[in-house]
């Protein structure tokens, strides 16, 4: 069951002139939350933004004894929500929906486990490294940014044992270029007896070619879409999805209910 609470900024680290991680005190969500899973934030007490806004979940934040004591976001400034979440300090309020929606499916071995992050897309792929690397799975990360001061925590991924590829549009970092070239090379070299789930987050182009280049590889592929969303409950339709049915034809899902995480698949990709 979701909860809401609103929870005390712990810690506001910014990582960039446009990105930052805040560590919120929320133990009742971060006992729940699945990889995957997102939140309804609303940062401010003013009505500029009246709605909340939908973030995933970063991380879990833990006590000294291992005990789930809150979680963080990964957020990147674009608005009004975002700016709010950029300038929060410590003490402030932050009233958080969560978890909601439906997580990502965790594989066991001998599947590996391949993550495609885009930007911003990074935000629930800690927890789901954690997950995947917890049943000793081969974890790789494939993370695209436009310059290499847009990558962010590769010492935390290095550190679970997760293999990074990297990309950046400048050539900073990595290959110069989109995460796609690396992911298709790598997939046509890969013998089709290796099972490999992969996961995908980040820019709708960037998850319509993942789910393309799946699909070519005929292997499978979970997407966590980014719809703009009213509500996140199921009651105002701002975030539909069209998607292939059992009965073959394409009918509206609502992804904060039905998703975020979808069978790339089934996803009709305009
Ligand atoms: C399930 C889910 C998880 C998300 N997780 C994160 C996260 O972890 N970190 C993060 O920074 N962002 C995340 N987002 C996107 C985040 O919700 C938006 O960045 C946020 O709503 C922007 O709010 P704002 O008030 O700052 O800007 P707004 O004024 O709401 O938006 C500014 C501009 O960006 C556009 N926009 C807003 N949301 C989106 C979107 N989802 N896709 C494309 N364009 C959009 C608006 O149309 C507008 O033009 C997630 C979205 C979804 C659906
Ligand atoms: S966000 Fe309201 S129905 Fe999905």
């Amino acid at each position: 069951m979701p909860v809401d609470v609103a929870a005390r900024v712990v810690e506001n680290r910014p990582l960039s002139r446009d990105y930052n991680v805040l560590s919120l005190d929320a133990p009742a969500i971060a006992a729940v939350a699945a990889p995957g899973q997102f939140l309804m934030v609303k940062p401010g007490a003013g009505s500029d933004p009246l709605l909340r806004r939908p973030f995933s979940v970063f991380e879990i934040l833990r006590g000294a004894n291992g005990a789930p004591i809150g979680i963080s976001i990964l957020s990147k400034r674009i608005g009004p929500s975002t700016r709010l979440i950029y300038d929060a300090r410590e003490g402030h309020r932050v009233d958080c929906l969560g978890p909601l929606g439906r997580p990502f499916t965790v594989v066991d071995p001998p599947s590996d486990a391949w993550m495609v992050a885009g930007g911003v897309g990074l935000a629930p792929f800690a927890t789901l490294a954690q997950a995947v690397r917890a049943r000793s799975v081969r974890t790789t990360l494939f993370y695209g940014a436009r310059t290499g001061a847009e990558l962010f925590y590769l010492d935390f991924f290095r550190a679970l044992g997760v293999e990074l590829v990297l990309t950046t549009e400048d050539g900073s970092t990595g290959e110069r270029g989109r995460v796609i070239a690396p992911l298709d090379r790598l997939l046509g070299s890969r013998s089709p007896r290796s099972p490999v789930m992969l996961y995908a987050c980040g820019p709708e182009g960037m998850l319509a070619a993942t789910a393309r280049t799946a699909i070519a590889h005929g292997r499978p592929c979970q997407v966590s879409v980014e719809r703009v969303m009213g509500c996140g409950l199921g009651g105002c339709y701002s975030c539909v999805v069209p998607m292939r049915g059992e009965d073959g034809r394409y009918h509206h899902v609502r992804s904060c209910i039905s998703g975020p995480v979808l069978a790339a698949d089934r996803i009709r990709w305009d």
